[in-house]
């Protein structure tokens, strides 16, 4: 796997290689870990590097270690400024994913909160696409059902509870489908097994509400406001049954790692034309122009990297090759997938 070449580890930036934790690691054994699924594009023609949404992707992240327990005294602006300097560290030219982690860092086995030690570590890599067929996914319903609010909170983005989104997946892989689609167990759609979902009825996206069971998107929240402000789109948050997918027009999954990936078959039947609809064009134009800091009205969502013209790849001098935008298959190929 291309990764980047420091992490944050123990309160400093190390190399990669450096930052391994032992196999007695509490959150190792049991799950006992939060963590967040970042991304930055990079700007070609401003030679800049923007991180999309870093408070909000930070605020979730102390909120979800709250849950179990976990304050390292962090703000998310503090967490912002580590990540900024990690970054221009790497002196990436490219499109990155980011990973931080709040993990239960004591060498300790036991199943309580009480007195455990959790660390901050942060890592990076270029980033890839995450569903290969993302304007025009097939997926099916998963036989999984979404992990409760009462068992382990879909709120949080707790390490342990992505058992529940891995088995979703790889059960959907390996039926020749691009993802699933997963019921909360009332039975109404929650979302992807690594993302939230949308349809279009009418002219209206419907998404299900934050009482399903679902991770509160920071691109769900993205796209909610865009399209009630910029495409003059109404949005309804509620449950929604499965079969009202069958008679949408429109449907899609959005996240961080996956972006906006129309869905246009679910389990063999079409959605709408069976092919990508006119809202979620619209509105993949849209992201894209915002997250890549072209639309000047939400360059306030993004934190520039570099706070003026980089280094060029000569005088970086170490700097790995990196695959950018557009980049040519071989490449591109060699760019991982991302997990969530
Ligand atoms: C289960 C789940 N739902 C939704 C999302 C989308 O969240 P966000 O838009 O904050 O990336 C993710 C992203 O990782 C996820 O893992």
């Amino acid at each position: 796997m291309t990764t980047g070449q420091f992490a944050y580890f123990q309160k400093r930036i190390v190399p990669i290689e450096e930052a391994r934790v032992s196999v007695m690691t509490n959150a190792f054994n049991y799950g006992t870990a939060v963590f967040g699924g970042m991304r930055a594009y990079w700007n070609e023609t401003d030679e800049q590097l923007f991180v999309v949404r870093p408070r909000e992707h930070f605020q979730r992240l102390i909120q979800s270690a709250g849950l179990l327990h976990a304050d390292l005294g962090h703000s998310p602006d503090s967490l912002t400024e580590i990540l900024l300097e990690l970054l221009r560290r790497e002196n990436y030219r490219t499109n990155v994913y980011i990973r931080p982690l709040i993990y239960a860092a004591s060498e300790r086995i036991g199943v309580h909160f009480q007195d455990l030690e959790f660390d901050l570590a942060i890592f990076t890599l270029p980033s890839g696409q995450y569903i290969e067929n993302d304007e025009g996914s097939h997926v099916c319903f998963s036989s999984w059902s979404r992990i409760q609010d009462n068992t382990i909170p879909a709120r949080g983005k707790i390490a342990g509870a992505y058992v529940n989104s891995a088995l979703i997946r790889t059960d959907a892989l390996n039926a020749g489908y691009d993802d699933a689609l997963v019921l909360n167990t009332d039975g109404h759609i929650a979302e992807g097994s690594v993302a939230n979902f949308m349809m279009v009825r009418d002219g209206v996206v419907i998404t299900p509400p934050v009482s399903a069971n679902i991770l509160e998107g920071i691109t769900r929240r993205t796209l909610i406001e865009l399209l009630r402000n910029d495409l003059g789109v109404t949005v309804t948050e509620r449950e929604i049954d499965r079969t009202e997918i069958y008679i949408a027009d429109e449907a899609f999954l959005c996240g961080t790692g996956l972006q906006i990936a129309a869905i246009t078959r679910v389990e063999h039947r079409p959605i709408g034309r069976g092919t990508m609809g006119p809202i979620t064009q619209q509105l993949r134009q849209l992201y894209f122009d915002v997250v890549h800091g072209r639309s000047a009205a939400y360059r306030h969502w993004l934190a520039p990297v570099y706070s003026h013209t980089i280094a060029t790849e000569s005088e970086a001098g170490s700097i790995k090759e990196r695959a950018a935008d557009g980049a040519s298959e071989s490449v591109a190929d060699a760019i991982p997938t991302i997990q969530s």
